[in-house]
């Protein structure tokens, strides 16, 4: 039986946090014997707002073999770098003259970093969810992973594809209509410092998250300073109480208890008595992944291999749909 195929990535902007790991980069791995994997780091995103070329590069790195770390198998996946395939480029042009102006405009997204971005707004920034429709669509991915955040943008992905085949492909449609693949249940994790607000490397506040890269002390100190509240006994899922679900929900995870264990566990509790517990849960479920991750910057021709690796492996896929796209457009391939 043919597996199906899943696309994914993370912007390599910060380091990966817990949200990233608990809400993405562990189900792939959880979930890879079953599919085909294509899963890369996607630094093109990355320059849509403002960055650092300084640490650009370094920071792709870093993602990848956190990728490794956390146990991406590469006898079902393929690790790359999105800007190591100028496919992804190239689609995006044919796409963005397909796309309608105001699909984009109304983007949630864009519509919210572009608020928090004033004028300082590029046509990158709008373009982003085409960019993204590429990424999926050069790989013919069947499932996309994707949390909340990206959901309308997979739902974009899906209208360029019916409107690209619609007008240019005969009966055999070019591109495949991808279908999102929803996370379970609990597997958001929100921020340290605001329960009601995702964990996100773009929080000003490092508090707010816990690296995957932290070391003891800090997180230590974040679970610490942690926001609570006064109630004593902890439950899942009482909105009045965003931060106590959270923890929960991270120290659930972590343990690899079930939400009854915890529950049942956790009923009389008071903070002072659950936070070391979490402390200790999250140091030790991070450290085999900051320990592989260390082997791997140790030997930066081992990642590099594997990243060339990949290239091949995804310009291979890509540059067959981007053939297939342009000659559909009536471009003429033969020279
Ligand atoms: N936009 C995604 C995010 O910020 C990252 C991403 C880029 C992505 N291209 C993608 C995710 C393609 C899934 C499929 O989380």
């Amino acid at each position: 039986m043919v597996k199906q195929r899943v696309l994914s990535g993370v912007q390599p902007t910060g380091s990966l946090h817990l949200g990233n790991y608990l809400g993405a980069v562990r189900n792939w791995v959880e979930n890879q014997s079953q599919y085909e994997n294509f899963l890369f780091v996607a630094d093109l995103h990355a320059i849509t707002v403002p960055h650092n070329p300084a640490t650009l590069a370094g920071d792709t790195y870093k993602v990848a073999a956190l990728y490794l770390a956390c146990g991406l198998d590469l006898n079902h996946s393929t690790i790359f770098v999105q800007s190591h395939v100028s496919a992804h480029s190239e689609l995006t042009w044919l796409l963005n003259c397909i796309t309608p102006l105001n699909w984009l405009q109304d983007m949630i997204q864009f519509k919210e970093k572009a608020v928090k971005q004033g004028e300082n707004v590029n046509t990158g920034l709008l373009d982003y969810p085409v960019l993204m429709a590429a990424d999926i669509l050069l790989y013919q991915a069947d499932k996309v992973p994707v949390g909340e955040d990206q959901k309308q943008h997979l739902e974009l992905t899906r209208d360029i594809v019916n409107r690209f085949n619609h007008l240019f492909a005969g009966k055999k449609p070019v591109l495949k209509l991808p279908e999102p693949l929803i996370r379970s249940e609990g597997a958001r994790v929100m921020s340290l410092t605001d329960g009601t607000r995702k964990m996100s490397k773009s929080d000003p506040s490092d508090m707010s998250r816990i690296n995957l890269l932290d070391s003891t002390d800090d997180i230590v100190k974040k679970i610490k300073r942690c926001k609570t509240d006064l109630v004593r006994g902890l439950t899942f899922d009482d909105s009045e109480r965003p931060e106590c679900n959270n923890l929960l929900t991270i120290y659930m995870l972590l343990s690899g208890k079930t939400k009854s264990e915890v529950a049942q566990e956790c009923l009389d509790m008071g903070w002072g008595q659950f936070k070391p517990l979490l402390t200790e849960t999250t140091i030790a479920a991070l450290k085999p992944i900051q320990e592989k991750y260390q082997a791997i910057m140790d030997d930066l021709g081992y990642l590099e291999s594997v990243l060339r690796q990949g290239r091949e492996k995804a310009q291979a896929q890509a540059n067959d749909t981007l053939a297939k796209a342009k000659t559909a457009l009536g471009y003429s391939l033969a020279l």
